[in-house]
């Protein structure tokens, strides 16, 4: 039994609407090297680069831009932005975007503090030392990876999702403003805010610090008062607003609400960590190339039906956060109406895919199944021990 439990974050979060016009004075206060900016087209199109690099060139920040980013980055794209990277002599990145950017911005940072090649970096606490300082700055509201430890990247090779995870890559600062979100499409609010949802729930109902089956220093390791205290308000304002952001983009309150209960999932995942839901979207993602709040949205109320009857007091919890009214009922009843919840809050923020609406066969989920075993450093978060046969039943929930 562990007795002991540690809790890590971004060095310094700065939330708030605007804040973002604060980057320039912190890119000087930080380095007066060049800093480097890694984005995406999409990010570009909203008009969201600009409104950064307008910050940083008020302040005099000398800067260079990789915006060739995509989503759900390949290892390629990594070995690629570091190529251009290499070139500019930068003393600082800023990842600018969503979970994709801002991973690919992660990566890059090890790459150019320590280089070799990604792939030198995956599983856990390989990075050697601190990274060149790391801005992050989100502009959907899911991931929580400007205060995480994980860059995740799309091995098409092993056909597997893959990262690196260590504490030296929780950004230096996470710069969260909820301005820069007003502009998200309502599909990828939706499946980015699911994802958060995710993060919040598998972190609360994760399995109890004491019990984690892991010797030594762990990254993600079980739930503690703390992440539980964070989970729980982002579940609830996650749950309260993400139909609200969906439908009217432009309600500040609601993006500004979504934002706070990604960074507090993010904060919370990063240190009690994700179970099955995310461990069976690994395989599955990289087969499909679904984007990772889809595959949330898939996974994730099958993954509850099946850990409900070891966790009863959490999902009575959850159900209760998410506006159920668990009276008269008894505790399986009321930890199941968080299943209904869950699937209720999805299909009104028009996540409806399935398996085989993504193009998978059949025939590919005992191998996906397999796959997911792989995964151990997340399935022995989730609160039941599950084994091939167990995930396959999931993936066929959720076909
Ligand atoms: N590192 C972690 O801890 C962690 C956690 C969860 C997920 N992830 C990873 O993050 C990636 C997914 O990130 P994501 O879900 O944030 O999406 P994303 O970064 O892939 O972005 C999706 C699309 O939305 C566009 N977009 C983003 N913000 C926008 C905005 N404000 N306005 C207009 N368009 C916008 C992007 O240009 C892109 O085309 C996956 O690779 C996933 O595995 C990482
Ligand atoms: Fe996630």
């Amino acid at each position: 039994m562990r007795n002991v439990w540690n809790f890590s974050t971004a060095g310094k979060i700065i939330f708030g609407n605007d804040a973002v016009q604060g980057l320039g004075k912190l890119m000087q206060s930080l380095s007066e090297k060049t800093a480097l900016v890694v984005t995406d087209p999409g990010i570009k199109a909203a008009g969201i680069l600009e409104t950064a690099l307008s910050s940083l060139k008020q302040e005099g920040v000398s800067y260079a831009v990789y915006d060739q980013c995509e989503p759900e980055p390949r290892v390629e794209k990594a070995v690629e932005a570091y190529d251009f990277a290499k070139n500019q002599n930068c003393g600082a990145i800023i990842g600018l975007g969503g979970g994709s950017s801002i991973d690919l911005a992660k990566a890059v940072a090890v790459l150019l503090t320590y280089g070799g090649s990604p792939k030198d970096y995956f599983g856990e606490f390989k990075v050697p030392g601190p990274v060149l300082p790391l801005v992050a700055i989100p502009t959907t509201s899911g991931t929580g990876t400007e205060v995480t430890p994980a860059a995740v990247l799309t091995d098409l090779q092993a056909n597997l999702k893959i990262g690196i995870s260590d504490n030296y890559i929780r950004p230096m600062i996470a710069l969260v403003d909820p301005m820069l979100t007003v502009k998200m499409p309502p599909a990828v609010t939706a499946s980015t805010g699911i994802d958060a949802l995710t993060h919040a729930i598998e972190a609360y109902t994760a399995i109890g610090f004491e019990y984690l089956l892991a010797e030594g220093e762990a990254l993600y390791q079980g739930t503690n008062d703390l992440t539980d205290a964070l989970a729980e308000k982002a579940i609830k304002l996650v749950s309260d607003n993400l139909r609200l952001a969906v439908d009217q983009g432009q309600n500040v309150k609601a993006r500004y609400n979504m934002a706070l209960g990604s960074v507090l999932a993010g904060m919370a995942f990063s240190n009690a960590g994700v179970g099955a839901a995310h461990a069976i979207a690994y395989p599955v993602g990289a087969a499909t190339h679904a984007p990772h709040g889809v595959l949330c949205g898939l996974l994730l109320p099958h993954v509850m039906e099946y850990n409900v009857p070891v966790a009863l007091d959490r999902f009575v919890k959850v159900a209760e956060l998410m506006g159920e009214n668990v009276r008269g009922l008894n505790q399986f009843e009321a930890a199941m109406l968080s299943v209904k919840a869950v699937k209720r809050l999805i299909r009104d923020v028009k996540i409806t895919a399935t398996l085989r609406g993504l193009g998978v066969n059949e025939a590919q989920l005992p191998d996906m199944a397999e796959k997911t075993l792989e995964v151990g450093r997340l399935l022995r978060n989730n609160p039941r021990r599950l084994t091939a046969a167990d995930i396959e039943g999931i993936l066929r929930n959720a076909y």
